[in-house]
């Protein structure tokens, strides 16, 4: 991981709300000082997901999902640590400093050069569209109007072996940024030339808006295969990217549903004819990360198919990848075609109302789920019975613990008369562990209670550190003395800090799970006692280290003497300890 100046990270959380940035993706009810909502990182029926703005973190006391904004975005948006901070950044707007480790800030420089590569081959296609008539003619003859080709930034790779490279490709870096980017091919003899020939192109942007591949389709029948995509590269992985996704996210406020269907040119119509919540697969199968994906972004999710054979087997492969993300709240639909047509010639023939209707009547996940599970099968005999709950028991026990699992579980059961019961042991409420954990027994309790509570204090209002006028306890040995002593040092460069930055120095360290679920207690008081207990216990530890360097004083003085300077110390302490209670 790219190392970034804790400073800049403090900064960076101290200028961003955590609640704006968790509100923004889950919906959140306000309880107390704190927020809750139903974890988004497990599956609950009641919400022990808390997030706090005067602490600035987020706790789940049902799975221990915790972290700052940063980790939220890491997280929830599945976004790797230097793009959530980029994202942080940018709503702050902070400049995020650059690299000192020169490897790591080439690899950056490389990727943020090799998006603008891309970036440059797309307005290439876009302004050649412009100028050519034959692609212009083919994208009006399919009725594509202005808006969407806008919308969408169609383009137009033109003919020839070199137009992209002759206007791109006069930088070696530049040339090989292309390459790695899956815009050039190369043949046996090493020359390279361009790979989207005479297409009309379909960019693909990822989640943040950025062109990371493209497709190119034909005009003409029998140019080769009608659509040519950008191979995997650093930037692209097919499987768990979805076509359209960040023109839906543009469209919508809020996207209550996804409709997943086949091709480029069925979402770019659905858009056009005014369904602007489609998505498609890039020419394979949904992955699991693609039903995670959809998920993440709408709570219902409708797949799209041919009617035919295919078509089936492709809806089954999707069923496949959502069954073990059907958290409750999560609903899938199946819809098919008439045989023929695709969502593109069905809107334009028909409209969005109809279309819509036709959603409206898909089957639900369920149904499906039986009726493919069942066909062929005789359920008036014993024996079909058997073999349903013998092919459906191992789809069910991948359900997520929550009312759908035990519905279908339930539905097996009416429809087989075996299986409902014998699943239900695993579907269980489980309760979440214990808010406190259970108290240390040892006989260290009375001085760890001293740190512990030290420590405690810190978490609820790290500011209040600024009132101890220094601390002298450095060197004793007790158990999170050490920490306590980093925490103080932290909060001493930056007052201000909040509970979630301060944590968040302690990142991937085993304390930071203590801190966390010490974090979260709500500490009897208010701020003045807080500030006495902590004053208090500073005070005890002081008087702790006095007491162990008279200890070791006086064992050195039994073992070997002491010299002259260990007897002024000595008497010094013992002065000291004499003003003490
Ligand atoms: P379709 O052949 O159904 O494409 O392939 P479509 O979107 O209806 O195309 P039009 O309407 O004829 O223009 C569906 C998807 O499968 C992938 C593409 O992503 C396409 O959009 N595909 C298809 C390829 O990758 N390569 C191909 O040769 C064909
Ligand atoms: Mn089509």
């Amino acid at each position: 991981m790219a190392r970034l100046p804790d400073a800049f990270i403090d900064e960076l959380l101290a200028r961003s709300d955590i609640v704006e940035v968790v509100g923004s993706r889950v919906p959140l009810k306000r309880k107390g000082k704190e927020y809750e909502a139903r974890c988004p990182f497990h599956d609950e029926r009641s919400p022990s997901f808390y997030v706090s703005p005067t602490k600035q973190f987020y706790h789940c006391f049902g799975c221990g999902a915790h972290g700052t904004a940063i980790s939220f975005l890491m997280n929830y948006d599945r976004l790797e640590f230097l793009d959530a901070v980029d994202e942080l950044a940018k709503r702050a707007g902070m400049e995020v400093p650059r690299d000192p480790n020169p490897r790591s800030a080439q690899q950056a420089d490389d990727s943020r050069d090799l998006y603008a590569a891309v970036e440059a081959a797309n307005r290439f296609f876009i302004k050649q569209l412009e100028g050519n008539d034959k692609a212009n003619a083919y994208l009006d003859g399919r009725g594509v109007d202005a808006s969407v080709r806008a919308q969408f930034q169609i383009g137009y790779a033109p003919d020839g072996y070199s137009a992209l490279k002759d206007a791109l490709g006069k930088d070696e870096r530049r040339m090989k940024l292309l390459e790695r980017a899956g815009l050039f091919s190369r043949n046996e003899r090493g020359h390279v030339y361009d790979k989207f020939r005479d297409r009309v192109m379909f960019p693909i942007f990822d989640r943040r808006g950025r062109v990371i591949a493209f497709g190119g389709r034909v005009m003409a029948k029998d140019d080769g295969p009608k659509y040519l995509n950008s191979p995997e590269t650093t930037l692209f992985h097919k499987g768990r990217e979805l076509y359209g996704l960040w023109q839906v996210r543009q469209a919508n406020q809020k996207i209550e549903r996804l409709v997943v269907v086949e091709g480029y040119m069925d979402v770019v119509s659905l858009f056009q004819y005014g369904v602007p919540q489609a998505v498609a697969t890039l020419g394979t199968a949904t992955t699991p990360d693609h039903a995670e994906l959809l998920f993440r972004n709408a709570p219902d999710v409708y797949f799209c198919f041919d009617g035919d054979n295919a078509g089936r087997k492709a809806a089954w492969k999707a069923l496949e990848s959502v069954i073990p993300r059907m958290k409750d709240g999560r609903q899938a639909f199946f819809l098919f075609l008439p045989d023929g047509e695709d969502p593109d010639t069905i809107v334009r023939k028909e409209g969005a109302d109809a279309f819509n209707a036709r959603l409206a009547q898909a089957t639900p996940l369920s149904q499906f789920l039986f009726d493919e599970l069942g066909r062929e099968i005789n359920l008036a005999t014993l024996d079909g019975r058997a073999r349903l709950a013998e092919r459906a028991k191992p789809l069910l026990a991948q359900i997520p613990d929550g009312a759908f699992g035990d519905l279908m579980r339930a539905e097996l059961g009416r429809l087989t008369g075996v299986g409902g019961t014998a699943a239900a042991g695993n579907s269980g409420f489980v309760p979440p562990p214990p808010r406190t954990p259970a108290r240390p027994s040892t006989q260290a309790t009375q001085k760890r209670s001293l740190v512990r509570g030290a420590v405690a204090v810190l978490l609820q209002q790290p500011s209040l550190a600024q009132a101890l006028e220094g601390h002298h306890f450095a060197g004793l040995r007790l158990p999170g003395v050490e920490l306590l002593l980093e925490m103080l040092e932290i909060i001493d460069a930056r007052p201000d800090i909040s509970t979630g930055a301060l944590i968040a120095h302690f990142e991937g360290r085993q304390e930071q799970q203590w801190l966390n679920t010490l974090a979260m207690q709500s500490l009897p008081g208010d701020s003045d006692s807080w500030r006495q207990e902590l004053h208090d216990a500073v005070a005890q530890l002081e008087k702790q280290l006095l007491l162990q360097r008279l200890d070791e004083l006086q064992a050195k003085a039994r073992a070997q003497g002491l010299d002259d300077t260990d007897k002024y110390e000595l008497r010094e302490l013992l002065k000291v300890r004499a003003t003490l209670r």
